[in-house]
């Protein structure tokens, strides 16, 4: 087993690093207070070639592996999970479904113009009445000669409001007797006739992120933009949050290391009964706990970045490591206050917003419920993963650097 990054691995986490650091840190509690996302956050990055880290070089991508996917993730959670939000949405739930089920002619549409960051993807699965429960989705699409007629509502879209095409799944055959296979993903251009968004404001957390809602009314989609077969959504949209929730498991693991680092800088300033905080075993404890979660969270990322590296399939693993980290990085940041005190429950540190931000992914892409349902159903023998007409092709650095 070999647990070390290579020298391209330490390149991108010291370039994400130093973006996230230098560039978001000193003005992201402005944009958080406001509710707004730094308009100049999408353009930057998408500079920094991190829009398109993990794909070949021919789809407009950056040549990386999907470890490389990770760290950056967890960099750029490190300062802000509204980054890393970016990173799930644009590149785990949309453009890697692009490169795992799309033709070749799709692939030139719409994934080389998202690896380039020069459009950028959005992912409408959720409704307003349908979010853990996917196959109950009533968004609709009905085909009519060579296009699809979609209407319906999505909600809780991430970059709704900044995207130029949405992944969406729609039911497609009412009068299937498996729901699950009723259902069916296109690529929609958001300046299709039909297409409304708008951004949801007054959420706890993730505030300089862009939180949205679609709505499709008789929208025209062309058959040439279905992706996968007609029926194939469910299995679509569940491929994606693998990926996605790769994502969310390798940035919570970032908030965790940002939880710990504060409350280590913290406790070796703070005095109170004679002596620095750190010297305190209460102290101590909480931080102890810290880097206990941080390396096992980093620890289950990184094999779910290696099994899909490998062409493996790592829905367990991937869930298992969402689920891990998320639930670890709420519970660093609650410590991280309570090492702060009274100043940890003001904004004047960064910890408060690390706990807002964290209770979000242990909602999205998977409830902490549904992780361990999940779990549960592997360890007990009711679930298992069947192969898929397309998997998430392996990692091969000669095809993805030519
Ligand atoms: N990849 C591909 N196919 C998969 C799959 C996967 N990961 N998981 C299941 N499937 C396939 C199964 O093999 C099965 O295929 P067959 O019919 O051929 O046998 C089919 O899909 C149905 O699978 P299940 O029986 O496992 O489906 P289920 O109804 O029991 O659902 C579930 C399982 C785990 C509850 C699932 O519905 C789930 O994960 N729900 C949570 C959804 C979720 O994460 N929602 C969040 C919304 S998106 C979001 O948050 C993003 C955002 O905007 C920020």
């Amino acid at each position: 087993m070999d647990f070390s990054l290579t020298e391209e691995h330490r390149m991108v986490q010291r370039m994400v690093r130093e973006f996230a650091q230098r560039e978001v840190a000193p003005i992201i509690k402005e944009y958080d207070r406001a509710q707004q996302m730094a308009p100049f956050v999408l353009r930057r990055m998408a500079d920094l070639g991190v829009l398109g880290i993990c794909f070949p070089l021919r789809f407009g991508g950056q040549g990386m592996d999907y470890i490389s996917l990770g760290l950056a993730c967890e960099e750029l959670e490190a300062v802000d999970t509204t980054l890393r939000v970016v990173m799930s949405v644009h590149i785990g739930l949309n453009s890697m479904a692009l490169l795992q089920w799309g033709t070749d002619e799709q692939k030139k549409r719409f994934l080389v113009p998202q690896a380039r960051g020069e459009k950028i993807g959005c992912f409408g699965l959720s409704e307003p009445g349908a979010g853990s429960d996917v196959a109950g989705i009533t968004s609709n699409a009905r085909r009519e000669g060579d296009e699809y007629v979609l209407n319906g509502e999505k909600m809780w879209i991430s970059l709704a409001t900044k995207a130029d095409h949405a992944l969406i799944v729609a039911r497609t055959n009412p009068n299937a007797p498996d729901p699950h296979d009723g259902l069916s993903a296109f690529i929609v251009e958001l300046n299709s006739p039909g297409v409304k968004c708008g951004d949801i404001h007054g959420k706890l957390g993730v505030r300089a992120g862009s939180t949205g809602w679609l709505s499709f009314q008789d929208v025209q989609v062309p058959i040439e933009n279905r992706l996968g077969e007609e029926g194939e959504g469910f299995k679509i949209a569940m491929s994606s949050l693998d990926n996605g929730r790769y994502t969310v498991a390798a940035g919570a693991t970032g908030l965790i290391r940002a939880s710990l680092e504060a409350s280590v800088k913290y406790a070796n300033e703070r005095r109170a009964f004679g002596r620095e905080i750190g010297k305190f075993q209460l102290v101590q404890q909480k931080i102890a706990r810290m880097v206990e979660s941080y390396e096992a969270a980093r620890l289950l990322y990184l094999r779910a970045g290696w099994m899909k590296n490998q062409g493996l399939r790592n829905t367990r693993e991937t869930s298992l490591a969402k689920w891990f980290a998320t639930d670890a990085s709420f519970e660093a940041a609650a410590e991280a206050i309570q090492v702060h005190g009274a100043y940890g429950y003001s904004d004047e540190y960064d910890v408060e917003r690390y706990l807002r931000n964290a209770k979000g992914a242990i909602i999205y892409e998977g409830t902490s419920e549904i992780h361990q349902l999940m779990q549960a159903g592997y360890a007990l023998g009711y679930r298992d993963d069947a192969p898929l007409r397309c998997e998430l092709p392996a990692y091969d650095q000669e095809i993805w650097q030519t």
